[in-house]
């Protein structure tokens, strides 16, 4: 085998020279090169400061000393952008940070997928409905979701929408984290509304009445939010899947403190599992990229590909550039996790696991693409019980979730039925966990973090 770790020297187009997946035709290369050549001179979204940030923070899960909160939309659209919808999962993914934050005793790091989150790999290229045969929708970023012809072509134009899309998401984000918003007391407020009326509400008092009471002893110590920044702000992260290189190509800048490349498209950019063959584009990259990096790990894995890909990406086992991510579906975790979590730690590789519950357990009915929360919530419990067995960290989850109340995915303690799909079924891809799914799903993880610490000698939480 040749040295991967050599090979070649990288630039921000490196990767045009390799073979590529998922790479939408444009009629248009002319308009393309001319829109990619345009985002290329605009701000980045991020900046390098923000990405080393984020990688320590990272590094501390890494050392399984804190916990990865990953989640949003499976694809962000265009038509949905709207402060509601912004405010509506941030208020989610907040409750969900603090109820894991108490049971873990730990510092969640929280990274959306979002402000970026707009491209799809698809199984395939055309779609065919009522004997009309079009181009595959591939996301907001690339074409129109509706069936037609002309929504249907590539428009680099999109690419623009999207930037500035995002550009606003993430200013909002910005605004909502560090502006009061995001404060301990206003979250916890809005986590025991949602105890209250949930039908699991016994099963979550008593985990809400203890962080109640550690909020009300600090504040009678003095230590309230008034005070001190650390509990009125949060540190909140963006990413994406790194799909479409000429975009994330524009974005790419060189940071004039290290000299170093960054994507600046958003914090944490992540690789799909369709798109991480080792000698193509994808691959090829990210490895030249400084940003935390996220790896999807699918079922046709191998550990050789694994360590192989381990070794392209974070050659010096840096802790924090490289996060995890399986997604083999409920039954799948036992045959497929253990071997890939033993070659890590066999060779001495620092990276982040993280479970995605969602991609391995898709399945079709009443029509719908649907998952149900009961696979979801095993994927994870699954998760976690391979990592205790091999004396390894489940160090986070990745979850596709909206602040709405969706019927998507079915199941959760406020049932929803396969009938009911129909009724709010609004994701542009995948079926997303609804605002009380998600926080649900929060609490249930929180039970099995409180299971993992038992019999742990006690750490000391660094503040966040
Ligand atoms: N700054 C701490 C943290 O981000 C505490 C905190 C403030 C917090 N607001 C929060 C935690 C909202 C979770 C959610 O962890
Ligand atoms: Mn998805």
């Amino acid at each position: 085998m040749t040295n991967m770790r050599s090979s070649g020297k990288w630039s921000p187009n490196s990767w045009r020279a390799k073979p590529i997946q998922q790479v939408p035709s444009y009629p248009d290369t002319d308009a393309l090169f001319a829109t990619e050549k345009q985002l290329s001179t605009y701000p980045p979204l991020v900046f390098a400061g923000e990405a080393r940030k984020l990688k320590r923070a990272l590094a501390s899960v890494a050392n399984g000393e804190s916990f990865l909160l990953q989640g949003g939309d499976c694809a962000e659209s265009f038509a949905e952008h709207g402060a509601d919808n912004i405010r509506d999962f941030f208020r989610v993914f907040l409750q969900m940070a603090v109820v894991l934050t108490f049971a873990g005793s730990q510092p969640v790091v929280k990274v959306g997928r979002i402000a970026g989150q707009f491209a799809k790999p698809r199984s395939s290229d055309s779609e065919t409905k009522d004997g009309a045969t079009l181009p595959s929708y591939r996301g907001d970023i690339i074409n129109g979701i509706e069936f037609d012809e002309k929504s249907r072509v590539p428009d680099p134009q999109r690419q623009i929408m999207a930037y500035r899309q995002s550009a606003a998401t993430l200013n909002l984000l910005r605004a909502f984290a560090q502006g009061g918003y995001a404060s301990l007391d206003n979250v916890h407020k809005w986590m025991l509304g949602f105890v209250a009326d949930s039908p699991q509400a016994e099963r979550y008092q008593a985990l809400a009445g203890r962080i109640s009471e550690t909020i009300e002893f600090m504040r009678a110590v003095g230590i309230t939010s008034e005070s001190n920044a650390s509990l009125r702000e949060t540190d909140f992260y963006t990413s994406h899947e790194a799909l479409l290189l000429g975009y994330e190509e524009a974005m790419t800048r060189v940071d004039s403190t290290s000299g170093d490349w960054y994507a600046t498209s958003g914090h944490m950019i992540w690789i799909g599992d369709r798109t991480r063959q080792p000698d193509h584009a994808h691959i090829e990259y990210c490895r030249g990229i400084k940003n935390p990096l996220g790896l999807k790990c699918g079922p046709s894995l191998t550990a050789d590909g694994l360590l192989q890909l381990i070794d392209l990406l974070n050659p010096e086992n840096e802790p924090g550039r490289l996060t995890l991510i399986a997604r083999f579906g409920a039954d799948k975790v036992t045959e497929h996790l253990p071997k890939l979590v033993r070659a890590v730690q066999k060779e001495g590789r620092k990276v982040v696991w993280s479970c995605d519950p969602m991609h391995g357990n898709t399945i079709t009915a009443a029509g719908f693409k649907t998952r149900p929360f009961e696979r979801i919530l095993k994927e994870v419990q699954t998760f976690f019980d391979v990592h205790r067995a091999e004396g390894s960290h489940p160090g986070g989850i990745h979850v596709e979730m909206t602040g709405k109340n969706v019927t998507e995915c079915t199941g959760g303690a406020r049932a929803v039925t396969a009938e009911e799909l129909q009724d709010r079924y609004h994701t542009h891809c995948d079926p997303r966990l609804n605002a009380d799914q998600a926080l649900e799903l929060a609490f249930l993880v929180a039970e099995l973090l409180n299971k993992n610490r038992v019999g742990l000698p006690h750490k000391t939480a660094v503040n966040g």
